[in-house]
Formats: C-alpha cells, structure tokens, sequence
C-alpha cells in the first residue's frame, strides 16, 4: 500500500479520561480503530486529509483539565486528542485545495479524516526544509519567539539575557535570535549534559546552566555580574524568581510559559518571592499568548524565519518520533517530562516529505 492511499481502518488516539492534576499518564488515552473515510464519501467543500506529522505542545497540558476557561477548552472523553498537524490533500471537494496540497492546522488525532478545510493553511512545499518545520521554527513555536521577543522583551545590541528550556522548542528559536539577530549576549538554561552540549556547540550560547546539576543562583550571579536585562520565561517557578533576584533596572520578562508549574493544583503552585523587585527594579513582567500576537506578526514572520534558516542564522533541531500516531501519547508525556532536544513532532506518515532524509 502506498503512503498516500487508505486502508479501511485507521488509527484514532481519543482522550480516555482527564488528569486535572499530576502527570498526565498513558491511561488517558485510548487508541482506537475507527473506519476510514474515502474520496467518494466527501460532501461539497470538504477534504479528504492524511496526517504526515502531528505536533506535542506543553500548552495541551491544560486541554486535559476538565475546567472551561483554559485556552482552547478541554479535550472530550471519547473524542480524538488535536494538536497542530501537517496533512496531505488526498482528495478535494473545496474550491480552495487540490489533491497533493500540503496544508497545516489545529486538527484531530486520525490517520485520515474528511472535513471541512476552514482554519487550514497551506504550507510551501518546496521551502527547502522538511514540512515538519511548520509546526516548529516556522509554525505556532517559531512565531512565539520571535512575536514575544518584538514585542515584549525589546532586546537591544549588547544587552545580557537568561532564556529557560532553552533547548526546546521556542527556547532554541529565542537564544538564536536573540544572539543572532539582536546581538544579545544569552545564557541558555536547560537540564542534562546533552542538552548543555547542544546549546554550546550547536547554537553557540555564551553560556549555559544545567540547572539539574548546578546551582542556578551562583551561575547566574557568575555569567551576569552586572544583572539581568532579559528574562524569557518558559518555566515558571524557582527561575521566576531568580530572575527577579538578578535583575536590573527596567529588565523585560516575557512570560512565555511555567511548565514546571503545569501539574500542579493551584494550592500547589510555587509563590513569587522577591517580588517587591517588580517595584523597585521597575521590571516589566507580561504574560502572552501567540494567538493574540497572530495578525500582527504572521507576515513578518513568514517571511523573516525561512530566510534566516536559509541563511544559517536559526539552526533548526528537531525531536521526531517515528512510528506512528500510536507513538503520539508517549511522546507528549516525554516532551513533558523533558525527554525533547528541540521540537518534538511524531511522524504519523513516512515517505511523503521529500525534505525528509
Ligand atoms: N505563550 C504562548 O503562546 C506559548 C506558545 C508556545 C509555547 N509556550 C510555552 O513555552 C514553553 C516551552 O514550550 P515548547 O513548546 O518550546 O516546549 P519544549 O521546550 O520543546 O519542551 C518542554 C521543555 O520544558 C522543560 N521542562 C519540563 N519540565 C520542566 C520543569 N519542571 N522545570 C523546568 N523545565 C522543565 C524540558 O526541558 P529541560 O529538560 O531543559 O528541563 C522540556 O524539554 C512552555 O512553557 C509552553 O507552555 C507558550
């Protein structure tokens, strides 16, 4: 069977029950069978969809709360898990997709599926780097970092910053354009030798910190003498408010994300000590979400990203896992735990992407 043809079953991965606090385990998921769509059976303006890649993102962490309030709402018992994906067009009924186009968007965990193609977007088949990296450098993560960084930590040539997860996903798009672009001195944080590895002689940070092995607070005190201008937050907690601690007057903190707080009741949940710096230092400390910075920067975005890559100014590292949608849960509780080097993606469907060696 080719990679672009259907069987009469494909694999579905549904939510089998929610985890409101805790890790989420693989007891809550349940891959199922379910019967696969054919060309045949498209209503008028739909399309029939395979899925070559489907991202795991920490913000799903909140989809498996069953609370209304948390962005996107909670995943439903019984029905698929969605995160973003990159499918193929297998078959047409709309106007705007024709078969063999490659389109990405927010879609349901099934191999195969026919639906309405409102909220997709087509992806460039030929940018010259694997279609995986639209659901990365050049996708929600990539757009993250670089509209986060524009508009909240305003970096300036020659100021210092402290950037945590630093070799995951946005982290590493954060440290690049930071050095890079900006001219930023960074010190990435990020925990296990092989990552520290990666961040020195892969992206080039000016200097690291394994923070599961060394003393944040004394790193931070060596690496920024003169204190902190920068903080990106992907971690929350005890970073938080080290940060705060070495800060200088009128440093920027955006708020990315607090993975290390996402299991957590709120009861739980660390305090911010040191506040009273936020007054003093006069800090700027600003929550985010991407889908609001969307319409301002997307243009930008898509035109700076894929032509920095092409320059060598962003290196893209990417964490695939092979095997198949079945492989997708273990892969999002890993990304949580912190198994990732850079994006995570699972590839759902091999031999489709030509960029893909
Ligand atoms: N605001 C937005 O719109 C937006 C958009 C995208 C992502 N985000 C946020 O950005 C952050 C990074 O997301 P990503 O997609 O780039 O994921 P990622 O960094 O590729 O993967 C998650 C990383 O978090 C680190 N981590 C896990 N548990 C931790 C803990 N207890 N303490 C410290 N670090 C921990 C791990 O790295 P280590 O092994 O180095 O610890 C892990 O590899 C997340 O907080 C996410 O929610 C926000």
């Amino acid at each position: 069977m080719s990679a672009l043809s259907t069987s009469d079953k494909v694999i579905q991965v549904n939510l089998k029950k929610h985890v409101p606090e805790g890790p989420v385990t693989e007891d809550a998921f349940d891959i199922v069978q379910v019967p696969a769509p054919k060309p045949e059976d498209l209503k008028d303006g739909e399309v029939l969809l395979r899925a070559i890649y489907v991202s795991v993102d920490p913000y799903m962490r909140s989809r498996f709360i069953n609370k209304p309030g948390y962005l996107l709402g909670p995943f439903q018992i019984g029905q698929p898990i969605e995160s973003g994906t990159v499918a193929v067009i297998l078959a047409s009924k709309s106007s705007k997709y024709k078969e063999g186009d490659i389109v990405q968007g927010l879609l349901p965990w099934v191999e195969v599926l026919a639906r309405d193609p409102k909220g997709l977007n087509h992806v460039q088949k030929d940018a010259g780097f694997p279609w995986s990296y639209y659901l990365g450098a050049c996708g929600m993560p990539g757009l993250t970092a670089y509209a986060g960084l524009d508009k909240i930590a305003e970096p300036k040539k020659g100021e210092v910053a402290l950037v945590s997860a630093a070799a995951g996903a946005v982290g590493q798009l954060v440290c690049q354009i930071l050095k890079n672009v900006r001219g930023v001195k960074v010190i990435g944080i990020a925990g296990g030798s092989h990552k520290i590895d990666f961040l020195k002689k892969e992206i080039h940070v000016d200097s690291t910190i394994d923070y599961k092995s060394e003393s944040l607070a004394k790193k931070i005190a060596e690496e920024a003498p003169e204190g902190l201008d920068i903080y990106w937050d992907n971690v929350g907690g005890e970073t938080l408010e080290l940060a705060l601690r070495y800060s200088r007057p009128h440093m920027r903190i955006p708020v990315c994300g607090m993975i290390s707080q996402y299991d957590l009741s709120e009861q739980e949940q660390a305090p911010l000590r040191g506040a009273t710096r936020i007054v003093w230092n006069r800090i700027r400390i600003q929550g985010f979400i991407v889908g609001d910075l969307w319409a301002e920067y997307y243009d930008r975005f898509q035109k700076d990203m894929p032509e920095w890559i092409r320059q060598g100014k962003i290196k893209v590292v990417e964490d695939l896992v092979k095997g198949g949608l079945r492989n997708a849960p273990k892969a999002f509780i890993g990304m949580m735990k912190g198994d990732n080097l850079g994006k995570r993606v699972v590839e759902v469907t091999s031999g489709i992407d030509p960029y893909r060696k």
